[in-house]
């Protein structure tokens, strides 16, 4: 059933209620009224009527808006958005509609953008898996990430780790530090962990050096979700200082020209982005992880590590599990933990 762009609107103003974001939940259903009113946002919407759900409209108009608030450019938002440093407010909503109505030209070229993020609240996920690696090879680390976006979850092992129990793991003077990142078994803290190199690829990779690139992942993130805000700005601020190379390449191709090393452990990961990769595409990577994992040794290991929705059982609904497939050995999956979409917290089995 194709679902009318009104009612695509009210699903995510749904979605970022459930997800923490009651500025976007309210503007999302007021834009929802005024698209059905043929207001401002129909006009700037027009000739998106037929765009498919998972192209993400909604989220697309309210990113284009956002990036003109963060560069600068909307001057009559500011007072209404708090990555600007103010308070979400009802009359957010008439100001909105109000720039859409006059500068609805400079809103639509934006709207061709698919909305990119890179979730630095993830890294909860892949650096504590990462540690239960290192427990049980404990080698010097090859990170290697598909879908990395702007490579920022490439730097997990140089974040502060903190749980609800005071305890933590990472660098106190981090400029990211992730607060109530894990919970339920506790994490082998101790291991010392050295990650000798790190590398990774995307479709669309952001260059987050650039102020291009820094619009681009803020513009995305929902303006009242504070602490994914700071864990951006800090990755970025990390990345600024000590950039990773994420280069312009499909995961099947990436995997392809990866081999072992002795000595090394080496990890391929990835989060939410294995439901974006043609199932061809798909196989090609599985049957090169295979392939690699079946020369390796305890001395040359291989891991696979994803935070990714994926089904535990045929019959389960998709969860956001952290699963571990590891080789020597044949390749099984382990499921480490269950993370929120955000990333935090996780909870460890
Ligand atoms: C939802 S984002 C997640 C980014 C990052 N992994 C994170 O968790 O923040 C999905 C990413 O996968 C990338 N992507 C989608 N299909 C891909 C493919 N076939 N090969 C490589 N990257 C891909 C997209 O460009 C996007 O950056």
């Amino acid at each position: 059933m194709t679902r009318s762009q009104p009612d695509l609107f009210r699903r995510q103003a749904l979605a970022c209620d459930h997800l923490g974001s009651p500025m976007y939940a309210e503007l999302l259903a007021r834009l929802a009224d005024d698209l059905e009113a043929g207001g401002p946002t129909a006009h700037v919407l027009r000739g998106h009527e037929d765009d498919p759900g998972p192209s993400g409209l909604a989220l697309r108009l309210t990113g284009s808006v956002h990036r003109l608030v963060l560069a600068g450019a909307a001057p009559e938002l500011t007072a209404y958005y708090p990555t600007t440093g103010r308070s979400w407010t009802t009359g957010g909503v008439a100001a909105v509609i109000d720039l859409l109505d006059r500068r609805g030209d400079e809103v639509r070229p934006l709207l061709d953008h698919a909305p990119q993020t890179n979730e630095v609240g993830r890294s909860s996920a892949l650096l504590g898996g990462l540690l239960r690696i290192v427990e049980r090879w404990p080698l010097p680390v090859r990170l290697f990430e598909i879908g990395a976006s702007g490579g920022l979850n490439l730097l997990a092992d140089r974040f502060r780790y903190r749980d609800d129990e005071g305890g933590g793991w990472g660098d106190p003077e981090s400029p990211v530090v992730l607060d109530r990142a894990w919970e339920g078994a506790p994490l082998p803290l101790e291991r010392p962990m050295t990650v000798l190199e790190r590398g990774g690829c995307d479709l669309h990779p952001v260059d987050v050096t650039t102020e291009d690139g820094r619009l681009t992942l803020t513009s995305y993130v929902w303006p009242d979700m504070s602490a994914r805000h700071a864990r951006l700005a800090g990755a970025i601020e990390l990345a600024r200082r000590e950039p990773v190379r994420v280069v312009h390449n499909d995961a099947a191709s990436y995997v392809e020209g990866l081999e072992l090393r002795t000595g090394r452990v080496t990890v391929v990961w990835h989060s939410v982005m294995w439901q974006y990769v043609p199932r061809a595409e798909q196989e090609r990577v599985t049957a090169r992880l295979a392939d690699m994992g079946s020369s390796a040794t305890d001395l040359a290991p291989l891991v696979h590590l994803f935070a990714e929705p994926t089904r535990r059982t045929p019959d389960d609904r998709h969860r956001f599990w952290v699963v571990a497939q590891t080789w020597p050995g044949a390749g099984e999956r382990e499921f480490l933990g269950q993370m929120a979409a955000h990333g935090l917290p996780v909870v460890w089995e």
